[in-house]
């Protein structure tokens, strides 16, 4: 992505924020990620560690689009997908292809991965009834230089979102199949969906041709889709009620802006749970200041400009944008320093404990989150570890 200094005037959509769910208790919040010592039994890290862990480690490589490595990390996500997380996630691909200038005339292929899970009763009341929380980072690795790993860059997001899925599956299903037995509630249409972005990245040089190449086609491929007249929402990219972003996560001391004024509160609401998990002491790092320090701006703080990334093609169609995404950049980025080597994983953890929470708030799954440890419930869908 790229940086850009240039203030903004965008046309967002009116927004109305029935914020209906409940704030997690702290009882919750201990309990949906456990604080430290973060599991003493299960050093290394089994899904952050960088070289042993099963979640991050096989996404540590070159993943560039089109090349084995890209194809290796694919298999991957939907290996993790089958054997970690519940088998109500539709798997839903979006491919198209591209030129790029530094590949002449050879199409390139793009592939998204959308990974979604509705309430069980949506597909009766229809696709365009479900407001989905979507949250999103990109796949794809840098062409050049030639072996770039890319692990702020955005393998560690990447694993953040599987992460967070399966940390909030089983409060998912409890609540659901609650609601479903009860037979009330069943206007409750509130989805939440993944995307794993292709093609973020520039080929030569950071251009509006040259960069987002699977956002881009994504964006315009959901504004023209249209849901059955007389639904909630007429699209797919209408039904997006929160699009969050991240991405260059994974470095220690990250200092997180918010940019956008339409959507400060939902920034507010992260920054609210960072706070309360660290007065809890659920959070390993000890950072000068907070990830997200920016709650009290106001007003004309905000024209300072914004980062290029893979939200701009949803933004520009009036959907509300949460960019997680440190400023300054860390300072490995787009160089080959971006690895494993050099990820700070009490960070990644956090991230993970933060975003769990946000989702797990969002999704109003207060009451529902069990008090075992969601990550003993490794391959609870499949008997063979793929890897
Ligand atoms: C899209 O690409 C993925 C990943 O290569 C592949 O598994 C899937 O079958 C493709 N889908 C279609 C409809 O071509
Ligand atoms: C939740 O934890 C905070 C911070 O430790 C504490 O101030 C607050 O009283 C707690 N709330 C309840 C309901 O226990
Ligand atoms: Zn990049």
């Amino acid at each position: 992505m790229r940086s850009l200094l240039t203030s903004l005037l965008l046309l967002t959509r009116q927004v109305q924020h029935s914020l209906t769910y409940t704030l997690l208790s702290n009882q919750s919040l201990q309990h949906l990620i456990p604080p430290p010592p973060f599991s003493p039994f299960t050093y290394p890290d089994p899904d952050f560690d960088p070289i042993h862990s099963t979640l991050l480690a096989p996404i540590l490589q070159p993943r560039v689009p089109g090349t084995p490595g890209h194809a290796a990390v694919q298999h991957h996500f939907t290996s993790f997908i089958r054997n970690r997380l519940h088998p109500s996630w539709q798997v839903l691909w979006h491919n198209t292809t591209s030129t790029t200038p530094a590949t002449g005339d050879r199409q390139v292929p793009f592939q998204n991965l959308i990974l979604r899970r509705d309430p069980p009763w949506a597909s009766d009341a229809g696709e365009g009834e479900v407001a989905r929380l979507t949250l999103a980072a990109h796949y794809d690795s840098l062409y050049r230089p030639e072996g770039f790993v890319g692990a702020i860059d955005s393998a560690v997001p990447c694993a953040l979102l599987l992460f967070v899925a399966q940390a909030v599956d089983e409060a998912l299903t409890r609540r659901w199949e609650g609601m479903e037995s009860d037979g009330g509630g069943l206007e409750e249409e509130k989805g939440v969906q993944i995307l794993l972005l292709d093609g973020e990245e520039a080929w030569v040089e950071w251009s509006e041709v040259d960069s987002l190449y699977g956002s881009r086609a994504l964006a315009e491929a959901w504004e023209g889709t249209r849901y059955e007249a007389g639904s909630s929402f007429s699209t797919p990219l209408e039904a997006i009620s929160l699009f969050v972003l991240l991405d260059l996560l994974g470095a220690a001391e990250p200092n997180i802006p918010s940019y956008f004024p339409s959507t400060h509160w939902a920034y507010q609401h992260v920054a609210k749970i960072e706070g309360r998990l660290r007065k809890l002491g659920v959070l390993e790092t000890k950072p000068r200041k907070p990830f997200l320090p920016e709650s009290d701006k106001e007003g004309v703080q905000f024209f300072r400009g914004f980062v290029q990334d893979d939200h701009v093609p949803f933004m520009q169609r009036g959907v509300d944008i949460l960019h997680i995404i440190p400023t300054p950049f860390p300072a490995v980025w787009h160089t080959m320093d971006d690895d494993g080597d050099h990820l700070d994983v009490p960070t990644i953890r956090d991230w993970a404990r933060i975003m769990t929470s946000f989702v797990a708030e969002w999704m109003d799954l207060e009451g529902y989150v069990p008090e075992a440890d969601p990550r003993r419930a490794e391959n609870k869908y499949s008997e063979k570890q793929e890897l």
